[in-house]
């Protein structure tokens, strides 16, 4: 059985204060319910990880960050090494993420180096993949997911293929409002775990969890989460909001 995962991008949203304010509310309504069953896990901007961390102990809610750098320590000036995620507390690392691709040029190439040493230091990456809505429309996406996987994904060895999250989050649903039918989710997170499988093999493939991200909301999420091959989910903007999220953690 696949412990469903459901993580918070914040993206660059939240201050210091903000995060304060946002994880004081979230533990409140979080502690009224029992949620043991799912893993949750929020993902601040790098400035507030520290904060995020001191008040997340003692509670099941981790951490993750949103990006690191592929090298340990160096004179890469404005990047974040894995040493110092995890030295925060990261279990969770997100790599690959389609706005990285667009405004930062990341490669699958270069998200698959990020993630052997998010592995190497312990941490649990959750690589991002997705089609545009262009390649949607050229009928492109199987083509375009078989690739992002087949690349961002490989040189592991069975045990870290085990370990690693998948999102699918199809472009053209992240912050539009339009997020991708369940059955479109399910088609191609179906696809996606066949591709792994031929990499690493059924066992390996069955036990990795991939999650849907692009316009979840409270609302649409229950039946997204309900297909077969949907582990949980990657929430940007409804993840912002105490009470929106709390209720996405639920449905
Ligand atoms: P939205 O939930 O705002 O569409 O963003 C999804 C996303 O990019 C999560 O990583």
């Amino acid at each position: 059985m696949r412990k469903q995962l459901i993580a918070a991008n914040w993206k660059m949203y939240k201050t210091i204060l903000e995060t304060k304010d946002f994880i004081d509310k979230f533990l409140i309504l979080i502690k009224s319910v029992n949620i043991n069953n799912r893993e949750i896990v929020l993902c601040p901007p790098f400035t507030s990880l520290y904060v995020a961390s001191e008040m997340l102990k003692n509670t099941n809610i981790k951490l993750g960050a949103q990006n690191m750098y592929i090298e340990e320590k160096g004179a890469f000036t404005g990047e974040i090494s894995p040493v110092m995620i995890k030295e925060l507390n990261c279990e969770y690392v997100i790599l690959g993420h389609s706005e990285r691709r667009k405004y930062f040029n990341e490669t699958d190439e270069f998200i698959n180096k990020k993630m052997l040493m998010a592995l190497k230091y312990g941490l649990i990456p959750i690589v991002c993949i997705g089609e545009t809505l262009q390649e949607r429309e050229e009928n492109k996406t199987f083509e375009v997911l078989k690739y992002q996987v087949e690349n961002s994904l490989a040189n592991l060895t069975h045990e870290q293929a085990a370990k690693i999250v998948i999102a699918y989050e199809p472009v053209w649903a992240i912050g539009t409002g339009k997020n991708a039918t369940p059955q479109q989710a399910e088609e191609a997170q179906s696809f996606i775990r066949e591709v792994y499988a031929n990499m690493y093999g059924k066992d390996v493939a069955e036990r990795i969890r991939i999650l849907y991200g692009g316009s979840i909301k409270p609302e649409n999420f229950k039946e997204i989460i309900s297909q077969k091959n949907v582990d949980g989910g990657l929430v940007g903007g409804a993840s912002l909001d105490p009470e929106s999220f709390f209720k996405i953690c639920c449905v």
